[in-house]
Parts: C-alpha cells; sequence; structure tokens
C-alpha cells in the first residue's frame, strides 16, 4: 500500500452520472488485483477532507509495466461531483491498493460473476484478469443487471472470448426484464458452478448469496461500507461474521472480498 500524488489521464462520462477515470501511478500497482480499492482525495483543495474508495476497473500497461489504473464511479455526492470535474492533468492523491481481491481456485472450472450497477468495477477486472490465467476454465458467465439500461455500465467490457453474457434490467429497457439474481438461479440449476462472484447493491448480494448457499455453490462477494480511513485505523467499517470468535470483521483490512457464506446478513 503506498500513498502517491497521481495525475488525471482521462475523466469521461461512460453512462449518464457515471465516469470512467484515468490515474498514472508511479508505483505500488504492479501486483494490484481484482476486489483491491483505492482511497483518493477526489477534491484538489484538500476538501472534502476524507478520501473516498472506489474499486479498481483495470490497471493500465505499458510494455510489460502497469503505469496507472482505471476506476469507474457513479456521482452520488460531494466527493464524486468533485471528483467529476477532474480534468486532464490535474493531481489527486490516493493510497492503494488495499483490502483483499477475489481468489479464483486453480481447480475452477466454471465461474459465474455477477454485477449489478455500480458493482461492475472489480468484476470487470475479475474478468479480464481470467483471460490471463493458465489453467483450465471451462465457462464463465457474466451477468449484469441495472435498474434502466442506463445503469448498465462497460457493458462491451465483457464482450471477451470464452465468455457468456446475461443482461437484466429491472424495467426490461435492455436484456431480460426481471432482476439479475433470477437469471442466476436458471443458470445455477442449468449446470454445475464452482464459484460465484458478485458485486453489487447490498439486497442483490444478500440474494446472490442465499441463491448459492441453498445450492451449495461457494461465493465471494465484494461489499460496501462507509469509510474514513481505508487502512484499519478507524473501525468504521465493521460488518458482522458468523462463526468467528471476533463477530465483527472490518471491510477495509479484511475486505472488501468475503466468503458470502461467513457473513451475517
Ligand atoms: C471498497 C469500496 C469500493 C467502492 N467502489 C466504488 C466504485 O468502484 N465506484 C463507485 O461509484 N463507488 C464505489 N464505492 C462507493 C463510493 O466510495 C461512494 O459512492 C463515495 O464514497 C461517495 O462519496 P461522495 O462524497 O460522492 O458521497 P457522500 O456525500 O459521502 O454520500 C452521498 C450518499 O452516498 C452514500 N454513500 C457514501 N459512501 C457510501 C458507501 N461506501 N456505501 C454506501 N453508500 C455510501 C451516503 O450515505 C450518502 O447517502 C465503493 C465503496 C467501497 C467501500
Ligand atoms: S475504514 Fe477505517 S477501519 Fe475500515
Amino acid at each position: 500500500m503506498i500513498a502517491q500524488d497521481t495525475i488525471v489521464l482521462s475523466n469521461q462520462p461512460a453512462a449518464p452520472g457515471y465516469f470512467r477515470m484515468g490515474l498514472t501511478c508511479v508505483t505500488g500497482f504492479d501486483t494490484a488485483k481484482p476486489g483491491q480499492f483505492i482511497m483518493v482525495r477526489t477534491g484538489t483543495d484538500g476538501t472534502p477532507l476524507l478520501r473516498r474508495p472506489f474499486s479498481l476497473l483495470g490497471l493500465i500497461r505499458e510494455a510489460d509495466r502497469v503505469t496507472g489504473i482505471e476506476i469507474l464511479y457513479r456521482v452520488v455526492g460531494k466527493g464524486t461531483e468533485r471528483l467529476s470535474r477532474c480534468r486532464d492533468g490535474d493531481r489527486l492523491s490516493l493510497i492503494g491498493p488495499l483490502g483483499n481481491a477475489f481468489i479464483v481456485p486453480e481447480d475452477c472450472r466454471q465461474l459465474v460473476l455477477v454485477a449489478g450497477g455500480i458493482g461492475v468495477p472489480p468484476i470487470r477486472f475479475l474478468a479480464q484478469s481470467m483471460l490471463e490465467r493458465e489453467g483450465d476454465l471451462h465457462r464463465c458467465v457474466v451477468f449484469v443487471g441495472g435498474r434502466t439500461k442506463d445503469d448498465l455500465v462497460c457493458l462491451t467490457e465483457f464482450d471477451l472470448p470464452g465468455f457468456l453474457l446475461d443482461v437484466s434490467t429491472d424495467d426490461g429497457s435492455q436484456g431480460n426484464q426481471g432482476m439479475v439474481t433470477r437469471s442466476l438461479e436458471k443458470a445455477l440449476d442449468a449446470g454445475p458452478v464452482d464459484l460465484v462472484c458478485a458485486c453489487g447493491p447490498p439486497g442483490m448480494l444478500k440474494a446472490v448469496s442465499a441463491i448459492a448457499r441453498e445450492r451449495g455453490i461457494a461465493c465471494q462477494v465484494s461489499i460496501e461500507a462507509m469509510m474514513a480511513c481505508g487502512m484499519g485505523a478507524c473501525l468504521g467499517c465493521a460488518v458482522k461474521v458468523r462463526d468467528d470468535s471476533q463477530h465483527y470483521r472490518h471491510v477495509c483490512v479484511d475486505g472488501p472480498v468475503f466468503d458470502a457464506h461467513r457473513l451475517a446478513w
């Protein structure tokens, strides 16, 4: 984990209310993994004071070196609004990479990924990283859901060799009509699946976890919590786990990726 000043390479609208930002990174991200996140100071003048957490959407490589990172964010408040006003060349202070990552075991053959709304970034990074993997991944299905078609961001990024993409919107404006979990259930009932990895709103993650659990399928979820420090110091990001003597874990240092079946939903 490294604190550094970075330079904004790009900051473009990706969909209504969503922006995709590229940042230079001098050092520290060569081994960054899908699921990890950064804490960014969103303004160039020191306000808001607290950094904001964002998952890695991907790494920018030049030759064999990682020279930058990308994030995808939705404008929801003061910090993300400030971020959306950044121009190419602006300097932003960040800390990262932070937290843990999704772990797809070597013997995983059938992988299912689920992204809801702004849960796309770590799932997109994970899908991309599966392409580089040596081994025997036979099948990877990606389920992406949003309230409307305007909430489907970076869909073309999942157009990857050997991947199946299944899209749902609550209002039916694109893909299947209904919640992404309905399509997921059908797919899990249709054939064997070794692992489900998901990121999205808490309600969706709870449902995905229950669906996987009922079928005895391993499930990893990347969850969010309000974060002040991102480094285990403020203890503000506690989540309850079961079967654990400590009862609570901290999303910033013990997560953000958790075994879904160990969380007390
Ligand atoms: C590990 C992690 C990874 C994240 N990755 C992404 C990402 O890739 N893209 C993205 O757009 N967002 C991501 N988020 C959420 C993002 O950090 C918040 O949306 C952001 O901090 C809001 O800052 P703000 O100043 O704009 O909003 P604020 O003014 O701070 O808050 C605006 C509204 O958003 C709510 N809010 C703020 N932070 C969170 C949070 N962490 N969880 C739930 N609700 C929140 C507040 O309660 C309030 O209602 C992530 C959060 C975590 C913890
Ligand atoms: S954000 Fe401070 S302990 Fe997790």
